[in-house]
């Protein structure tokens, strides 16, 4: 099995875990594009999808799935009760490093409106602690060597994504050189300085539930 089939194995468990006629929640990144292949596929009755970024909105509508807003939805009280996501990395805990395609804060703003968090991954994604995959931060242009210098700070070496730009229009800022033995501290501690939009740890809310990508088959795990 490639790196693609374990993504596509990964991405058909978790349209088992959907709650027929209810919204989904659809987070981003490669798995995740299998994922909703996989699941407008399946015929699963669903009342529409919420996305985190725009290019799982592009290929939930090429689907002609339908796409809602997050704030509608909120608003009118419908539940989401399940959402799916990838990570970059993943601990025991189910805490995890996630922004590689620059879309972590929908992603996070999706995953707190969210009943359950469904992660999708294969077994290179696991880890013991996180930190060796450099932690993606969305900054505010203006802030950018503030929050560079801080970084530094921190024992951190940063760098700025080159050429890429949010969804929201922002920078990306890539923390390398972290060894993060308390996610929830450091998710803390940088989401309170000044132009951090927010950091890819997803620790004080992780997921509820991991499928994990092997050779084997998928495994369902939940945090130790
Ligand atoms: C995007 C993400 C993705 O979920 C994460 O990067 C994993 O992506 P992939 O499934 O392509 O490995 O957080 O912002």
């Amino acid at each position: 099995m490639n790196q693609d089939d374990l993504k596509r194995a990964v991405a058909r468990a978790a349209v088992e875990l959907l709650v027929d006629d209810a919204v989904v929640g659809v987070g981003s990144g490669s798995t995740v594009d299998l994922f909703i292949d996989e699941f407008v596929r399946s015929g699963r009755r669903f009342a529409g999808a919420v996305s985190s970024s725009e290019n799982s909105t592009k290929r939930l509508r090429g689907h002609g799935a339908v796409v809602l807003d997050l704030n509608d939805v909120v608003a009118s009280g419908q539940p989401i009760p399940v959402h799916v996501d990838g990570a970059d990395e993943i601990d025991p805990g189910l805490r995890m490093i996630k922004g590689g395609g620059g879309a972590l804060t929908r992603e996070k703003i999706v995953a707190a409106a969210a009943g359950r968090f469904v992660c999708i991954v294969d077994q290179s994604k696991c880890v013991d602690v996180l930190g060796n995959f450099a932690l993606p931060i969305e900054v505010i242009p203006m802030a950018r060597e503030l929050v560079c210098r801080a970084l530094r700070e921190i024992g951190a070496t940063p760098r700025v994504r080159e050429g890429f730009v949010t969804d929201n229009g922002n920078l990306i800022v890539l923390a390398a050189g972290l060894s993060i033995t308390d996610p929830v501290a450091l998710e803390t501690q940088i989401n309170q300085w000044p132009g951090v939009v927010t950091n890819g740890l997803f620790a004080r809310r992780p997921a509820d539930l991991v499928l994990v990508a092997t050779a084997d088959g998928v495994e369902t795990r939940r945090a130790r």
